[in-house]
């Protein structure tokens, strides 16, 4: 393993993860890592079981979180086959969703696997869930997928809130937002307010994430020598052929870029693998052994592990909660109903 993850606090709790993905979420819950110079603590959350059924990722989360990982179909699952946990967790597929997709929603082939979540909860009956997807899908038939979703979620015996977290809130220096669904039990309470940002108007800018990289070109740094050399699209001002800029946050590292990651903001050349990575937070231990395409599709995908372990702290803190006997207020602001402002990440850097 390459991040030293081993070290589990005793009575950690459960997790089942769906759609785990390379593991950006899942690794934000474990804690455990630094992140420049900062640590992420472990936190007592033990994932007994990951599930994805994209074979590359599901390598990359065992090489560099656990062998807990499967490669897994999960239109074809019976989720009474899966452990019960006290958390589950689910990045459920985007693309249909995303701004960037081909926007089918709940129509699409994709659109539906929330149900998988759904179902998990009905037969394992978690108590908290925490899913995750584009705020994009909030803008969707007037707010109709959202509330689908909410909905479901809801019937299946859950109290849900939905929160549109921003990246560099948390010290992420990249415009990324993403809607966290953040659900309790019934019997349990109702959810709390969302992670305090911890960078709210102190943004950090790019070069704060990757300036150490600048003159290295080697895999000293692994995955630092990785990069595409595609040149910039001659018409039409492409997605994905913007050069950052120094002193904002980085443009969004989008799943589906292919060759078309944005340019570094000093150097005449597109981001590398690791700076991409660095820009998601994930820690450089954490080490993506496949081409620049793959690897990239995987980082893009993640939920950044700095934002999800701010998500987990607050997942801890109502299981104790929970544990100890405290009913869970209402929280003071139910964000479901859709702000008017929502943000695709894929649009600009601030
Ligand atoms: C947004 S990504 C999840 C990223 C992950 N949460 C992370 O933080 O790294 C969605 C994932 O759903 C997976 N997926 C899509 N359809 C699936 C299916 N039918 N069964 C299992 N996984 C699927 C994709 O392979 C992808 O990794």
């Amino acid at each position: 393993m390459s991040c030293n993850l081993e070290k589990r606090p005793k009575n950690a709790y459960s997790v089942v993860s769906l759609f785990a993905g390379c593991g950006g979420l899942d690794l934000g819950f474990l804690g455990g890592f630094n992140y420049l110079d900062v640590s992420y603590e472990a936190l007592q959350f033990r994932v007994i079981e990951a599930h994805d059924f994209n074979e590359k990722a599901i390598e990359t989360y065992r090489l560099n979180i656990g062998e807990h990982a499967a490669v897994t179909d999960l239109t074809a699952i019976d989720v009474a086959r899966l452990p019960s946990a006290d958390v589950l967790l689910g990045g459920f597929p985007c693309q249909d969703f995303s701004s960037s997709g081909k926007k089918q929603g709940l129509n699409g082939s994709r659109g539906q696997l929330y149900t998988v979540m759904t179902d998990y909860m009905r037969t394992h009956r978690p108590k908290v869930v925490v899913a995750e997807n584009v705020p994009h899908l909030a803008r969707l038939a007037d707010g109709e997928y959202l509330r689908t979703i909410v909905n479901d979620f809801e019937g299946a015996g859950y109290n849900f809130d939905v929160w549109e977290l921003y990246a560099p809130d948390y010290g992420i220096s990249q415009s990324r937002r993403r809607l966290i669904f953040f659900g309790i039990r019934k019997d349990l309470g109702y959810p709390p307010a969302p992670p305090k940002p911890t960078h709210a108007n102190q943004h950090l800018p790019i070069e704060h994430a990757l300036h150490d990289l600048v003159g290295v070109e080697d895999e000293s740094v692994t995955n630092q020598s990785q990069y595409f050399v595609a040149t910039r699209a001659t018409s039409g001002g492409g997605q994905g052929d913007h050069s950052n800029v120094r002193g904002k946050v980085a443009y969004c590292i989008r799943a589906n870029a292919k060759a078309r990651i944005q340019f570094h903001y000093e150097l005449d050349r597109r981001l590398t693998v690791r700076e991409c990575a660095r820009l998601q937070s994930f820690p450089d231990q954490f080490v993506f052994p496949f081409s620049a395409m793959i690897n990239m599709e995987q980082i893009g995908n993640a939920v950044p592990p700095v934002l999800a372990h701010h998500v987990a702290k607050v997942v801890a803190k109502t299981l104790q909660s929970i544990d100890d006997g405290l009913v869970l207020p209402s929280s003071s602001c139910r964000n479901i109903n859709l702000q008017s402002d929502l943000f695709e990440c894929a649009a600009h850097a601030v």
